[in-house]
């Protein structure tokens, strides 16, 4: 198990599908603001998406701190939504700077955040079970 995984397979294998999602914009992307746009649209989706199955998972196992976790993934979008508007002004984020950011919040909010709620789950859902 590397460090990023939580044992919720269902969890993990979204992680790693963002993680590569990233990398691979990150590899094979340009620098034009469109199709940065495009990109990191899709990644927004992905991410949303992902955060709606953990915040399903925490209320169905009344994790404690739901709400607070909830506002931290609204927090992310925030700052997407902001990078989306920066896209189309004068001042577009560079590409590795979107990257950047793309990469480090997500390593520690899983690493600090989702493994906070990890570790009351995976007990709960095996007592569940
Ligand atoms: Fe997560
Ligand atoms: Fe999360």
């Amino acid at each position: 198990m590397n460090k990023f995984e939580l044992g919720i397979p269902v969890v993990d294998l979204q992680h790693q599908k963002y993680f590569t999602m990233v990398d691979d914009f990150a590899a094979n992307l340009g620098e034009e603001s469109s199709d940065i746009e495009t990109i990191l649209k899709e990644i927004k989706t992905y991410a949303v998406a992902h955060f709606r199955t953990e915040e399903k998972l925490m209320a169905k196992y009344n994790y404690p701190h739901l709400d607070v976790h909830i506002r931290l993934h609204e927090e992310f979008k925030i700052k997407i939504e902001e990078y989306q508007g920066r896209l189309k002004g004068d001042n577009p984020p560079k590409k590795n700077e979107l990257m950047s950011f793309l990469r480090l919040w997500m390593r520690t909010h899983v690493l600090q955040v989702d493994r906070q709620y990890a570790d009351i789950l995976r007990y709960r859902m095996r007592k569940a079970s």
